[in-house]
């Protein structure tokens, strides 16, 4: 472990959590546009970063902000075509160092992973693991999932509430992951564990630096041991570690490159789908017609799917730094400045969507939300996430009339991962 992160720099990554220069209370249209800083956890939480955008998208599209300490300047696309068209770009905009604002706070000892890489490294690696979730392992697994979907919404509790996050999303996308990953089925929460404690700083799950070290020392111990024992000719497995162990491009990484690349693996396909799992709820119950209209036309399905995903977008953005100086909306970016692409702001893009702050599950360009990227870099797992939430939508309708949600959800401090932490939810079976 002496590459992972260090103590300062999670101490750093409190103070940040602990100090933020825009605040929920603030008016986002009185506010000075220089002082607005998007990297800021708890306008996410309360559910204020919408406005913040949708004013952004009006005024200052490209927005630069160089007032928050800790992360340093960087520059803010809130429209969809500037987004796409950097995305779309790794010649000139890069994904290293780093994909997040804040990871400058970990110092230099991050751990690399292929999403933060450029080409020809990214390439190799991404090879290396896309058979694990490529449409013909995906066609195998649609019965595995169903299998889970089934046993896990068959045990919710009926007529009284309960937390939907922890029974249901946290519990599917963990049988998914320990499947992708072929972990140990018994001890699959350790994934999950692993994931917040990757995403979270110690603070606020109760621990101490040093806990946390623990915790990721173990990480990487179990995967370098399963990474050992799987590495052997004739091996054809497709998980995630196997499919590593095998591929001589990949078979020599050292143990904090593995580590990385398998965060990267856990932490992908964890909080994301968890989150739109536990949003579909949300919204169908905010919308009672829009859910209608599904009950009544389940072939809609799918559209929903990449509704509740468009929504919700899981990733609120993705960052990159430029590689040489660039014009974007008439703002000069200079080589080395870092760009905050914000998938959460595009998605709301009026001019893209229309009406773009309504749910409409069946909207006609719904397949072209960006809450999974552009270009090389596009998530490798959306076929799974979307073959999870068409599945449990299939299964919601089969047994439930409504899924009712009670009291406010309690939702993520967090910039890059939106998220909902409880969502109370009474399931009302079908009579
Ligand atoms: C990359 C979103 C589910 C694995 C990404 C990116 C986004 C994203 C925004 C970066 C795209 C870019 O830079 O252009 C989501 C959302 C999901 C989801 C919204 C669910 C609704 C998953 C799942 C997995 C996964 C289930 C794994 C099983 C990855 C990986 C990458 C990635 C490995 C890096 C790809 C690369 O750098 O080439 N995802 N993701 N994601 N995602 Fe996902």
């Amino acid at each position: 472990m002496e590459n992972a992160p260090d103590q300062n720099a999670d101490q750093n990554l409190e103070e940040f959590y602990r100090s933020p220069t825009t605040t929920p209370e603030a008016d986002p249209w009185a506010l000075p546009l220089e002082d607005i800083d998007l990297a800021t956890g708890s306008i996410f939480q309360a559910q204020k970063h919408h406005e913040y955008f949708k004013r952004l998208r009006q005024e200052n599209p490209v927005h630069y902000h160089d007032k928050n300490p800790d992360i340093g300047p960087y520059w803010s696309l809130t429209r969809y075509e500037d987004i796409m068209a950097v995305d779309s770009d790794f010649q000139k905009f890069s994904s290293e160092p780093s994909i997040a604002l804040f990871d400058e706070l970990l110092g230099e000892e991050r751990a690399p992973m292929f999403i933060a890489m450029d080409p020809p490294k990214h390439d190799v690696q991404r090879g290396a693991v896309l058979p694990a979730v490529d449409p013909v392992r995906l066609k195998d697994l649609d019965q595995l999932i169903r299998q889970r979907t089934v046993e896990v919404l068959d045990e919710v509790p009926t007529g009284t509430p309960f937390n939907w996050v922890e029974t249901v999303s946290i519990e599917l996308t963990t049988r998914m992951l320990a499947t992708l990953f072929d972990f140990p089925f018994e001890e699959r929460h350790k994934l999950t564990y692993w994931s917040d404690i990757i995403t979270t700083p110690p603070i606020l799950m109760g621990l101490t630096i040093e806990d946390r070290l623990n915790h990721l020392a173990e990480c990487l111990q179990t995967f370098t041991a399963q990474f050992k024992e799987r590495k052997f000719e004739g091996n054809e497995s497709q998980d995630f570690i196997s499919l590593l162990a095998n591929n001589p491009a990949t078979a020599d990484m050292d143990g904090v490159e593995l580590l990385g690349n398998l965060m990267l693996l856990i932490v992908g396909g964890n909080d994301t789908t968890r989150n739109s799992m536990s949003a579909g709820v949300l919204f169908m119950h905010e919308n009672p017609s829009e859910f209608q209209k599904l009950k009544d036309n389940e072939s809609l399905i799918p559209s929903a799917v990449s509704e509740i995903i468009r929504y919700q977008t899981p990733l609120s953005y993705m960052r990159r730094t430029a590689k040489e100086d660039v014009e974007i909306g008439g703002k000069q970016i200079k080589q080395g400045d870092k760009i905050a692409m914000w998938y959460a702001s595009g998605n709301r893009d009026e001019s893209f969507f229309p009406d773009a702050d309504k749910f409409i599950i069946d909207r006609s360009n719904v397949r072209r939300h960006m809450a999974f990227g552009f270009g090389i870099h596009r998530c490798m797992g959306n076929r799974v996430a979307e073959a999870q939430l068409r599945i449990v939508w299939e299964e919601i309708l089969k047994r439930f009339d409504r899924l009712e949600v009670v009291g406010e959800p309690e939702r993520v401090e967090h910039s890059f991962v939106h998220g909902i932490k409880d969502l109370q939810v009474i399931a009302h079976p079908k009579g």
